[in-house]
């Protein structure tokens, strides 16, 4: 039997995510807003016919960095609205699918957020994930009036945060609610302790008050790309989001995620990781070079920009747009991973141009083609990275989401790659089915 791949798609609660400008083309449903329910559930109820494991929902608490006013103008990845408060939408429409929302750990108390997931892990009957990120973005600090904190102590803090989030999901035993009719009890309150933390970061006492879910605490989702942020993965998530260029790149990102697991104390399979890609699939080759083509056309230059900056932290305002990226590498000396990882990719003599289109249509590898040209290449990467599945980069068009669902995941259950139904209920039990 071949090993089978667990599925995703990544988006974001408002016009793009990362297909800049995808919301120009005709697969785009502008014609409804955004802003409401129904597009998102349409999306989430194509994602469940194709027995993903789960929706996931990027955030961000403000804009992206500079050039702010091209950021706002093209909408790169803003605005971006909150989709923790999407989730029981989505959840109504569909049974099965994990729906997974991003809660940051560097503004907020960990008690709020634990009390949010545990609620929803009810609402949702175990389908809620909390996607654990730190909040990198200088714009984001400043929303909340204070300084971003250094990378370290933003990942002290979010570990902190996890485990008090963890303790309170924890803080009730199992069969604490007695709702005794002859004596009025509702609760044992022996069953429910405090959890008296005092850390560096957070006091809390405790206990929730939120009763323990019977399908268990919230599935826990995350993405670092740093030795610390991978650490922090090791030690806290279930399911891990990872982006590398090929799967030379990726088998050491997901080797050392392993790693850091059992540096924990966990099993390496506690927690699956799950490559971003860009699929581009139609019933030839030509269509969906097509369709690619049709994305890289509509992101504008500044935009481009803006989205390259933001990814790789290299400023390219007063860069000639056909500069071959070799000569951006040799001038500056910034951090380089994305850098590096496209001119490895795309070749030295790559320019701007083409690097900052192609990383603002799904920032992720591309594959392109028919469905058994796609499904061929993503069973070459799943084999050699060795990771455990994929998440499709994916904006608001129900068309390119039924695309992958229609045309790739039929190939690849064909295959014995995919599921061809659910044998869980929970979002957790999707992930421990393979
Ligand atoms: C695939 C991927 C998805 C991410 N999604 C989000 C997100 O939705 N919101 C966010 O604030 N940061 C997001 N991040 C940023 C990470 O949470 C983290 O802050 C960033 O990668 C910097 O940490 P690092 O140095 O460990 O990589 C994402 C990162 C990656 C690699």
């Amino acid at each position: 039997m071949p090993r089978k791949m667990h599925l995703g798609a990544v988006m974001m609660f408002g016009p793009t995510h990362t297909g800049i400008g995808a919301w120009r083309t005709p697969d785009y449903p502008l014609d409804h807003d955004y802003a409401e329910p129904e597009v998102w559930q349409e999306l989430v109820r194509i994602f469940e016919r194709g027995k993903y494991d789960m929706a996931f929902f990027a955030d961000l608490l403000g804009a992206a960095e500079e050039p702010a006013d091209d950021t706002m103008r093209y909408s790169v990845q803003w605005p971006v609205h909150d989709p923790v408060s999407l989730l029981p939408f989505l959840a109504a429409v569909t049974s099965r699918i994990g729906l997974v929302a991003t809660f940051s750990t560097t503004y907020e108390h960990p008690y709020l957020n634990a009390r949010r997931f545990a609620t929803l892990t009810h609402l949702t009957r175990g389908r809620a994930g909390w996607n654990v990120v730190t909040s990198g973005y200088f714009s984001e600090a400043e929303n909340f009036g204070v300084e971003l904190p250094a990378h370290a102590d933003r990942y002290e803090r979010g570990d902190e945060f996890v485990d008090v989030c963890k303790a309170l999901w924890s803080s009730w035993e199992p069969d604490a609610i007695v709702a005794d009719r002859a004596s009025g009890a509702w609760v044992d309150p022996a069953k429910v302790r405090p959890i008296d933390h005092k850390g560096k970061h957070f006091a809390s006492r405790g206990p929730l008050n939120v009763k323990p879910s019977r399908y268990g605490p919230p599935v826990i989702a995350s993405a670092g790309q740093s030795p610390r942020g991978l650490d922090s993965c090791g030690r806290n998530a279930d399911v891990v989001f990872g982006i590398q260029w090929n799967p030379a790149a990726m088998r050491p990102h997901r080797d050392r995620l392993r790693e850091r697991a059992v540096a924990h104390g966990r099993s390496p399979d506690d927690v699956k990781i799950l490559w971003g890609v860009k699929v581009f699939v139609g019933r030839t080759e030509e269509e969906a070079r097509q369709r690619q083509r049709t994305l890289l056309d509509a992101v504008p230059e500044p935009a481009a920009r803006a989205m390259f900056s933001l990814s790789t932290g290299v400023d390219v305002r007063g860069t000639g747009w056909e500069e071959p990226l070799g000569n951006l590498l040799a001038t500056n000396t910034g951090s380089h991973g994305l850098l590096d990882a496209l001119t490895t990719n795309m070749g030295p003599g790559v320019t701007l141009r083409e690097a900052a289109t192609m990383s603002s249509v799904g920032l992720a590898p591309h594959v392109v083609g028919t469905p058994e040209q796609v499904a061929d290449r993503l069973e070459e990467i799943f084999e050699q990275s060795g990771g455990d599945g994929f998440v499709f980069m994916t904006d608001y068009s129900p068309i390119e989401a039924a695309s992958i669902v229609d045309l790739v995941v039929p190939e690849l259950q064909r295959r014995g790659r995919a599921r061809l139904d659910y044998s869980g209920e929970t979002f957790r039990e999707h992930l421990r089915e393979f």
